[in-house]
């Protein structure tokens, strides 16, 4: 009877942490928003200045909340897909508390101000070692279960979890070459340009394959499962896979646009950029074409809802993306707050509702019940949730290209137009509106966690009942067609 059932107990404790990272990181996120708009909040204290508590919010939301989510979701998908149970459980186990106290140990230390400076790798030598067992542990329990599957074909959301698995172990690893001078401190084996390279190389992938591939993954067993028919194009899905991901590799140096990096290097990057948005596409066409015929799901599912704006959102912020990515547009946009709108179009939007939208459609099944304790606050938090984004997104927007303009103003004489100081009086207010919506944003997860909570209790009161493998699933078992002989 045991062997016949999932292994799900791994998957409702990454539930449960990718609810309260959630909620931790994006917390400090609004608190990171408030110190923008009112700088006395950094307290004259060093752990609290800005720029311990940024680092902690991105590592936060990209790394705990986004992390757990994907290995858990990642857990979820290939159990069901293969119609086998997880193997190695105890190593299972051991990726879920490794992974907490990786993340407890960075959001501890990155304020104490022990940090790498590379962004979005902060954590030290350390904590990167311990980051790259768990990693090597979680490749090993995926890949074992792919290996004892039962289905022959392996759905395509296990070739996204895959890739994700792979690149953002390499990725690690080579942009954490050290030499550690003491427990808690070290310096790169890269110097200069090259340095920057390895770590926009890096930077960019962890875009690239941690929040795309992964949560791309999330989107290929997920939307065909909440509009309740197959995915709209399988074998377009193959294609947007291969070409996503031999393209994102060669992305990276749009980060260093007008730097002392080689000219034709940034020019490769922008090149790529560009082409890149027709394999994004292509996966935001297919999930969104995937409702064709159930829209009304949309209308009465409001985790559904959740993935329709994600996917929207993840065509925005590629169009985006790629535009920015024009020396051009960069030469307006960089160090400006269009970045952080675009940023967060791809993380609030994309990531987080993509995320969320695929919790909510996971969690009574994997806790055993019917339904979520309560759909009208599923409601709710969709309507927090957007409406915090669009005024994140639309205020920073106004604001990145507000400075960019002010910035590149000149008078007659050649001198320019306006200080910086007078920039940043002019999007005060615009500051104030971001804070507001990440209130809201953060406001919405508190209505998940209480929701999850509630649906936890009930099926703690009817003693989860272990789930039977079902019969093979239409929606996530279709194989494409074979070619005709000719073709
Ligand atoms: C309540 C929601 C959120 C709020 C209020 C918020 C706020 C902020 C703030 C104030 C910054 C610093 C911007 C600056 O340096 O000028 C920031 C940066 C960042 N946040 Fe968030 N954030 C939220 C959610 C998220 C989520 C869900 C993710 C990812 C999954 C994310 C990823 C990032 C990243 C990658 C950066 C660095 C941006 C850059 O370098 O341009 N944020 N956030
Ligand atoms: C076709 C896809 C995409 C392209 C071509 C692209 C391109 C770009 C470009 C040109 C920049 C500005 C670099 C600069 O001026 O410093 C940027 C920044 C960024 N993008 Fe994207 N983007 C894409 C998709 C996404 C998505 C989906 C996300 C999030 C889920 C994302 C997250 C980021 C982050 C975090 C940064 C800020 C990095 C930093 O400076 O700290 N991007 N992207």
């Amino acid at each position: 009877m045991h062997r016949n059932t999932f292994d799900d107990g791994v998957v409702r404790l990454f539930l449960l942490a990718a609810a309260v990272w959630g909620l931790v990181g994006m917390s400090i996120g609004v608190f990171a928003a408030a110190q923008l708009a009112w700088p006395a909040l950094n307290f004259d204290q060093p752990w609290l200045s800005f720029s311990r508590i940024r680092p902690t919010h991105t590592f936060g939301v990209i790394f705990a909340f986004g992390g757990s989510a994907l290995m858990g979701t990642c857990y979820y998908v290939v159990q069901r897909t293969g119609h086998v149970r997880l193997a190695l459980g105890r190593l299972a186990r051991f990726t879920f508390w490794g992974w907490q106290l990786a993340c407890l140990l960075t959001v501890i230390t990155v304020p104490m101000g022990f940090t790498q400076n590379k962004e979005y790798a902060e954590a030290e030598w350390p904590i990167d070692l311990l980051i790259a067992v768990v990693w090597i542990s979680f490749g090993t329990v995926f890949f074992a279960t792919l290996a004892r599957r039962r289905i022959q074909h392996i759905y395509v959301a296990n070739w996204y979890y895959g890739a994700f698995i792979i690149a953002v172990g390499l990725l690690h690893v080579v942009n954490n070459l050290v030499v550690p001078v003491s427990l808690t401190k070290s310096y790169p084996i890269y110097s200069g340009v090259v340095d920057a390279m390895v770590q926009w190389w890096y930077g960019h992938n962890a875009v690239a394959f941690f929040l795309t591939a992964g949560f791309l993954g999330m989107m290929y067993y997920f939307v065909p499962r909440q509009a309740r028919q197959p995915l709209w194009s399988y074998r377009f899905s193959i294609v947007n896979f291969w070409a996503l991901i031999s393209i994102y590799m060669w992305a990276g140096s749009h980060h260093l646009l007008y730097t002392a990096l080689p000219d034709w290097v940034q020019s490769v990057g922008m090149a790529f950029s560009l082409v890149l948005l027709m394999p994004s596409w292509g996966s935001a066409a297919n999930g969104l074409l995937t409702f064709n015929g159930s829209w009304r799901r949309v209308s009465v599912d409001p985790a559904a809802k959740f993935m329709v704006v994600a996917l929207v959102f993840y065509a925005a912020s590629t169009f985006e993306g790629s535009m920015m990515a024009i020396k051009t547009v960069n030469s307006l946009s960089h160090y400006t707050d269009w970045t952080v709108a675009h940023v967060h179009s791809g993380s609030i939007g994309w990531v987080a509702m993509i995320t969320i939208g695929s919790l909510y459609a996971m969690a009574p099944r994997a806790l055993g019940r019917a339904e979520m304790h309560s759909t009208a606050a599923i409601e709710l938090h969709f309507w927090l949730h957007t409406g915090g984004l669009l005024l994140y997104v639309v205020s920073m927007w106004v604001a990145g290209v507000t400075e960019g303009v002010m910035w590149r103003t000149t008078l007659a004489d050649g001198t320019l137009a306006y200080s910086f100081l007078e920039s940043l009086e002019a999007i005060h207010p615009l500051y104030i509106v971001r804070f507001l919506g990440g209130l809201m944003v953060v406001s919405g997860m508190a209505v998940m966690a209480w929701n999850l909570w509630h649906t936890a209790a009930q099926a703690r009161a009817h003693l989860i009942v272990p789930v039977p493998i079902p019969v093979p699933d239409p929606v996530v078992h279709q194989v494409p067609t074979p070619l005709p002989a000719t073709a």
